[in-house]
């Protein structure tokens, strides 16, 4: 099993959510986050306070599949929507997941996804 986190614009949530839900994932967990990425230590000073301005509010999809193969066709959904090409568009961190217990009825594993 495996766990996808994917850090993405505000303004893609729309459109990555529909993509997940298109290619049938089970489950989707969302968050709203704050980030930064390469550009943090970029420091800009202003009225002589110096201010992160790179620290930006982005959404965090959570997304547990049970094989490789949804993995990548995961992967591939959030790239494609997500993409601008421009700096700030996000990630994608990939896990592999030990164990899933579905609360309801004790089932575990592939099953319980
Ligand atoms: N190494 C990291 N660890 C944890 N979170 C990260 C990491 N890199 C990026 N993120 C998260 O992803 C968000 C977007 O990152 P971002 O796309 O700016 O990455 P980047 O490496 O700076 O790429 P780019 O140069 O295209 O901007 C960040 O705001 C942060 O929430
Ligand atoms: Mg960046």
């Amino acid at each position: 099993m495996k766990k996808i986190e994917a850090i993405v614009r505000p303004e893609k949530y729309e459109q990555v959510k529909d993509a997940l839900c298109e290619i049938d994932v089970k489950g989707i967990t969302v968050y709203q986050v704050m980030g930064c990425g390469h550009q943090k230590g970029r420091l800009e000073n202003v009225r002589g306070v110096e201010v992160d301005l790179e620290m930006n509010r982005k959404i965090k999809f959570e997304i547990v599949v049970s094989t490789e193969e949804w993995a990548e066709k995961t992967i591939e959904a959030i790239q494609k929507t997500a993409c601008t090409g421009e700096i700030g568009d996000g990630k994608i961190f990939v896990y592999d997941l030990d164990n899933v217990i579905k609360i309801r009825t004790g089932e575990r594993g592939i099953k319980a996804i």
